[in-house]
C-alpha cells in the first residue's frame, strides 16, 4: 500500500459486509437501523477498488453480529456480498449471502390498502422474485431498489 492510498482500518470484534455493489452502502446502514445516534463503531468505503467487481462498498460495523434476517434484507440488494465476522481482528467466519426465497416480518407493506397495514395481527410476508418482491396479501410488487425505505419499525 503506497502512502497515497489510506485503507478503512481493521477492526477487532464485529462484522466487515464487503463486496457490496457500489452504491449501496447507504442502503444497508439503512437496513441495520445504522444512523450514528447509539454509539456504535462503523467505517464506511464507498466506490473502493476490488479486483473482484471492479468497485464496491464496505460497511465495518464494530461489536456486533448480523441477524439472519439482517443478512437476508442485505442478500436482496446485495446478491453476491461476503459477511465476515471478525473476533479478536481475525475472520472467525466468512460466508457469501444467500438471497432468501422469502421475507416475512421484517419489512412494511407500501400499500395501504394491504391487510398488513390496518389493524389486524398479521405478519407480513413477500416472495423475493427477480428484481422484485411480491405481497402474499395484496399481491403489490415492490422494487428491490425500495427495499430499504420499507423497514419494518422496530426491526
Ligand atoms: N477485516 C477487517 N478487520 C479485521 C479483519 C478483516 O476489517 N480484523 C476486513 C478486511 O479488510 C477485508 C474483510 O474484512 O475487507 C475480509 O478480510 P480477509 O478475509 O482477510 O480479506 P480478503 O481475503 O481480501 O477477503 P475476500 O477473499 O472475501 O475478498
Ligand atoms: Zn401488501
Amino acid at each position: 500500500m503506497s502512502d497515497r492510498q489510506l485503507r478503512v482500518s481493521k477492526i477487532r470484534d464485529g462484522t466487515v459486509i464487503d463486496h457490496l455493489p457500489a452504491g449501496t452502502a447507504l442502503s444497508v446502514l439503512a437496513i441495520l437501523g445504522i444512523d450514528g445516534s447509539n454509539g456504535e463503531g462503523v467505517s464506511v468505503g464507498m466506490n473502493v477498488r476490488s479486483g473482484r467487481i471492479a468497485t464496491k462498498d464496505i460497511v465495518k460495523v464494530e461489536g456486533r453480529e448480523l441477524s439472519q434476517e439482517e443478512v437476508d434484507v442485505i442478500a436482496i440488494i446485495a446478491p453476491v456480498a461476503t459477511i465476515n465476522i471478525i473476533r479478536g481482528y481475525e475472520v472467525a467466519e466468512k460466508t457469501r449471502v444467500e438471497t432468501p426465497t422469502a421475507v416475512e416480518g421484517v419489512l412494511r407493506c407500501p400499500n395501504p390498502n394491504c391487510i398488513t397495514n390496518q389493524d389486524e395481527p398479521v405478519t407480513t410476508r413477500f416472495r423475493v422474485l427477480d428484481g422484485h418482491l411480491r405481497c402474499r396479501y395484496c399481491r403489490g410488487l415492490i422494487a428491490d431498489a425500495a427495499v430499504p425505505d420499507l423497514l419494518a419499525v422496530g426491526f
